[in-house]
């Protein structure tokens, strides 16, 4: 990411001051919907530009697998944002990608699989029930986050395709539309984007598919309708916005690993014992906080996820 500096500037960091309003919002939010179905007049709406909005979507169970630590707020998950698509500063998404059409939208599934598919958003939407995933997120810019995601395993979609004995990898491929995303416009990355997973990887029950954050459908700038979230690895390794899922036999290329092969591996796996060749990855900066804190081997999802890696050189695992 070429203009990047790997820290965020102090009037980035979000201070605990929205944390603490976004509970007060759902503690009279609570007690205003009871007041709203029991008075003839509804109470207007107590939500700030802070707060979570959009469509609320309907989610099954929620799993905290953050340790406890608290979600960064919605105003940090939605605002300091990488989607080149819309711009390569971080407020470039959610000032650009309110436009983007999510409705109709549909991902197909193909190669080399027995079940091609063809499905549109309000089908993905019925094909698992939805569970809200609290991730830590890491970027390999060293910052983080704590994400409340709504989505599904990725693994029921790849079962239904089927995959044939030869695929070993499945490619995600973003939507490719200069109309509608003004960075498709300018070379600064080969478009459209496209990340990729092992076939062991986008199985594993960590990975999600995810359309929504905070009980709410995914804002554009986070990549609506549909993304890839796998929390083990650097959030490159997850593509906005996919229209295509395809399984392929050999390792693919890859956007970052094509753009700057010295700096983004295939795997990008959180490891902060291999730094970035200009800066390290040691340590981490949480959206919102001050101090750096410690990055996690995994991300924390070593115990989920480092079996799968057994017998590779960990240093090509960045
Ligand atoms: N997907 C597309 N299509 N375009 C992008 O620029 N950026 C990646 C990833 N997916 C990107 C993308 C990077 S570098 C990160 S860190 C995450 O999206 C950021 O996700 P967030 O904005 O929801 O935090």
């Amino acid at each position: 990411m070429p203009r990047f500096k790997p820290d965020l500037r102090e009037s980035e960091a979000t201070p605990e001051g929205i944390y603490l309003r976004r509970r007060e919002f759902l503690r009279l939010g609570a007690a205003g919907a009871i007041g709203a179905a029991t008075s003839a007049f509804p109470i207007p709406a107590l939500a700030g530009p802070d707060d979570p909005a959009g469509e609320v979507l309907p989610v099954a169970r929620k799993a905290d697998m953050a340790g406890g630590e608290k979600p960064t707020p919605w105003k940090s998950v939605t605002t300091y944002n990488n989607f080149y698509e819309f711009g390569t500063d971080k407020a470039d998404p959610a000032q650009r990608a309110g436009g983007l059409r999510t409705r109709p939208w549909t991902l197909a599934v193909d190669g080399e699989v027995k079940r091609p598919l063809t499905l549109g958003i309000e089908e993905i939407l019925k094909l698992s029930p939805l569970e809200e995933r609290v991730y830590r997120f890491r970027c390999v810019e060293a910052w983080s986050m704590v994400v409340p995601w709504v989505g599904f395993p990725l693994a029921g979609l790849v079962k239904r395709a089927e995959p044939t004995s030869r695929a070993r990898f499945v490619v995600f491929q973003t939507l490719l539309d200069p109309a509608q995303m003004p960075g498709q416009r300018s070379r600064i990355l080969e478009w459209p984007y496209t990340e990729a997973l092992r076939i062991d990887e986008a199985v594993n029950p960590l990975t999600l598919l995810a359309v929504g954050l905070y009980g709410r459908v995914l804002p554009a700038q986070n990549g609506a309708p549909l993304r890839v979230i796998t929390p083990w690895k650097y959030g490159f390794k997850g593509a906005k916005s996919i229209v295509r899922m395809r399984f392929v036999e050999e390792q693919p290329r890859t956007t970052w690993a094509v753009m700057a092969p010295t700096e983004y591996g295939f795997y990008g796996n959180v490891n902060p014992a291999v730094d970035h060749p200009r800066w390290s990855q040691g340590k981490e900066r949480r959206l919102g906080e001050f101090l750096r804190r410690d990055t996690l081997p995994f991300n924390g999802y070593g115990a989920e996820v480092a079996g799968l890696y057994a017998g590779l050189d960990p240093r090509k695992l960045y």
